[in-house]
């Protein structure tokens, strides 16, 4: 304290009022850097957003009035400090890459050779994160300087870019019963959240600039902004992994250095964790393999390092790694594989889609042959020509994905892909459903044989019929047309009706029953679509439908004939209608003469149903084939009206002829349930509010529904007084406008 200072006399209210600011000063800056930590690091904010934003605010004020106040570590400077060009900078210590390894056995000759140096050695295994690899260095607690890595030894300067990620401090925190250290390099990794990415992707397509081909792309190239406000809009995070120059800190293990990083402020993995034997790591690598996908940033492997710190500095490094950490790498779900062919599938409603097909190749454990390319739009939006190297893109359970060409890898001879003319399978010339729908379609819908053979598949299914035994192959075989004799369908009229002769003597010719895809040998690339299926006749009857699986998928088709009416509706594969809208199409008519009598208006405006699934089943009943295809499901036994819920009849139809819309929470009432009370008693509920609604049930927050009714003057009664609503009906109010 100077002497100045220590003056004795009187206090101007200035100096006080100076006081109160400095020390408020303190105490937001310190609060806001904390909350930061914990919305940012943690992903667990105690305070509101905007009560965030009112501290900031209030930051802001204060240094308004004493701009003195404003250090270059004040929280309101961390964003917005720009740099023209990136400063080459030397690293204090050499910043250095990971040795990789792909299977157990190397992982396993790694620990040998380093129990040479550290017997009875602890392994931290933690993830690999697929990002940007950056050295903070920290000078008494302060951030001085952010680098990326460049060469391992000389880097480029992002300090200003990095001052834009929260999650990274720009003042270390006081840790108890730690000093803060005069020099502390840390290591780490800038990464892209996955769950941004692709939103980040749209909006460039949107604005005519090139997608990221994944989230480290996203990450470096959000990073190497030049102008760091453009990096202050992406939403970078940050994870510590490593240290480099330390003085004043003396960690005796990786652990211990990830408890004080963490106590510092700094974001540190949740994931990390010290074992004891190999089994443990790779217990670890395989849980983490599971969960590759479940993460908030991608990984491409497990790193295993040595925990001691005293065994990592005896084991030393190579010019490049160090001996006492390796990277395990898991498989990788992006490969590169030739394109050999485009060729086209024909749906159960027509649509006909452009498939890739491939080199066979293995990625992220499976082999992969086809994979699908959506619509000819696509083709061209992703700019791939037949005979393209391509990468290929699989990861877990996701459909297999052409992700682009590599356009350096072609030598002239690769070819644009058209669109046929006609189907592949029947001839008839493809046609789009609508002018200006992207897709084009087979009109011969009754009897093209992949569209009847896919429909009969569906049908069959476990969301139609539940038919066990009517597989890909038993409906494949129903429908071809071998000559000379005639396909046993021709349409999915009979299919209640066949019986034992006919199933008999079947030819079975397939698709690939996995992937849904035409089976293409191998190595001359041969269509086996035309070569009967490898099933032999069986040596004893010369039967090739085994008789077993023909009267198992008889007496299931017999049993599939009770089941409720939704399920039916769904069987007809009618466009657009799938078990959602079958089943509010079922409980709204509960007859399938009622649904074929509803007029368009009726069906567009039950709940679940809308104009484009109302046109599409008006459009579907038209048709005289398909007419013939419920009566012939109705002669031979095929439900079509659901039972009444018992109990139903004894209700009161109170609400007869009354439309009603229901917004908000009913106390006691799922929205569903409300809505089949209401049904019960005869009345209709729709979705929207017009003038024709005799009633709008608004319960708690009832949204913009209750609003328009306000506004239309129609009837809202309160959702505790559903209940009376339902026991005595509208009353006087309950005529609806004849207009
Ligand atoms: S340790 C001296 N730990 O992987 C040890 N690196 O392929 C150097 N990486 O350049 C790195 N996650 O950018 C380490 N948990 C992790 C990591 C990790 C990702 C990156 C890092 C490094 C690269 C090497």
């Amino acid at each position: 304290m100077s002497d100045q200072a220590a003056t004795i006399g009187p206090v101007s209210t200035a100096d006080t009022d100076f006081n109160e600011d400095r020390a408020r000063h303190e105490a937001l800056s310190a609060e806001i850097t904390e909350h930061r930590r914990r919305y940012y690091a943690e992903n667990a904010p105690t305070i509101s957003d905007a009560r965030f934003d009112e501290l900031m605010r209030e930051l802001i004020d204060v240094e308004t009035r004493h701009p003195e106040l404003k250090g270059a570590d004040s929280p309101t400077e961390q964003v917005g400090t720009f740099s023209e060009a990136f400063t080459p900078v030397r690293h204090l210590e050499k910043m250095l890459s990971l040795q990789d390894v792909f299977n157990e056995e190397e992982v396993r000759l790694w620990a040998e050779r380093v129990s040479e140096e550290a017997a009875d050695a602890q392994y931290l295994c933690e993830l690999k994160i697929d990002g940007l690899a950056i050295a903070l260095v920290y000078e008494e607690g302060r951030l001085v300087r952010a680098a990326t890595r460049g060469d391992g030894v000389i880097g480029e300067d992002v300090s200003a870019n990095v001052a834009t990620i929260a999650a990274v401090p720009q003042q270390l925190r006081i840790a108890e019963g730690l000093d803060m250290p005069e020099l502390l390099e840390v290591r780490g990794e800038v990464y892209f959240p996955s769950a941004d990415f692709e939103k980040l992707n749209e909006s460039r397509v949107a604005a005519g600039e090139a997608p990221f081909a994944n989230p480290r792309n996203a990450a470096a190239g959000s990073l190497r902004q030049k102008d760091a406000a453009k990096t202050a809009e992406r939403p970078l995070d940050f994870i510590a992994h490593g240290l480099g120059a330390l003085r004043g800190f003396r960690p005796h293990s990786q652990s211990h250095a990830y408890a004080a990083l963490d106590a510092w402020g700094l974001p540190t993995s949740p994931y990390w964790r010290v074992v004891d034997t190999m089994e443990e790591v790779f217990d670890y690598i395989h849980e983490f393999g599971r969960q590759r996908h479940a993460l908030v940033h991608e990984i491409d492997g497990v790193v295993v390092k040595l925990d001691d710190i005293a065994s990592q500095r005896r084991l030393g490094a190579t010019s490049r790694t160090p001996r006492w950490a390796v990277a395990y790498k898991f498989p990788p779900e992006e490969v590169n594989t030739k394109l050999l062919d485009i060729k086209v599938s024909i749906g159960r409603t027509g649509r006909a889609t452009p498939y890739a097909v491939l080199e066979p190749v293995r990625v992220d454990g499976s082999e992969v042959e086809f994979a699908t390319l959506h619509n000819a739009d696509q083709v061209k939006a992703k700019g791939v020509k037949i005979g393209d190297t391509i990468v290929l893109r699989k990861a877990g359970d996701v459909i297999p994905e052409v992700v682009a060409p590599v356009v350096a890898a072609r030598d002239g001879s690769e070819r644009d892909f058209a669109m046929p003319e006609s189907c592949p399978e029947c001839d008839w010339t493809l046609a789009p459903a609508s002018e200006g729908d992207v897709d084009l379609r087979c009109p011969n819908a009754r009897s093209c044989p992949a569209q009847l053979r896919e429909r009969l598949f569906y049908l069959a299914g476990r969301s139609c019929f539940d038919i066990d035994r009517m597989g890909y192959i038993a409906c494949t075989a129903l429908v071809q047309p071998l000559s000379p004799a005639e396909p046993v369908l021709k349409d999915e009229s009979g299919v209640f009706d066949l019986h034992m002769d006919e199933l008999l003597p079947v030819r079975v010719v397939v698709r690939d029953p996995d992937s849904g895809l035409p089976k293409i040998d191998k190595k001359t690339g041969e269509d086996k679509t035309a070569t009967p299926f490898a099933r032999k006749p069986d040596p004893k009857t010369g039967e090739v439908l085994p008789r077993k699986t023909a009267e198992a998928m008889l007496e299931n088709l017999r049993g599939a004939k009770s089941q409720p009416l939704w399920r039916v509706i769904n069987a007809l594969s009618i466009r657009h209608v799938g078990p959602v809208a079958a089943q509010a199409l079922a409980e709204h008519f509960g007859d399938m003469d009622r649904l074929i009598g509803a007029d368009e208006a009726e069906l567009a405006d039950i709940d679940g149903v809308g104009p484009a699934i109302a046109a599409s089943v008006k459009d579907w009943f038209a048709v005289d084939w398909r007419r013939e295809i419920i009566e012939r499901w109705r002669a031979a036994g095929v439900r079509m009206v659901d039972e009444a819920p018992s109990g139903t009849e004894a209700v009161a139809k109170t609400l007869a002829g009354a439309t009603v819309v229901i917004t908000g929470a009913i106390p006691d009432h799922t929205r569903e349930s409300a809505a089949a009370a209401v049904k019960a008693r005869g009345g209709k509920v729709t979705s929207s509010v017009s003038k024709k609604t005799s009633a709008v049930v608004a319960g708690d927050k009832p949204g913009s529904k209750h609003d328009r009714a306000v506004e239309l003057g129609v009837r809202v009664v309160p959702g505790e007084e559903f209940e009376q609503m339902l026991a005595e009906g509208l009353g006087e109010g309950d005529e609806s406008d004849p207009e």
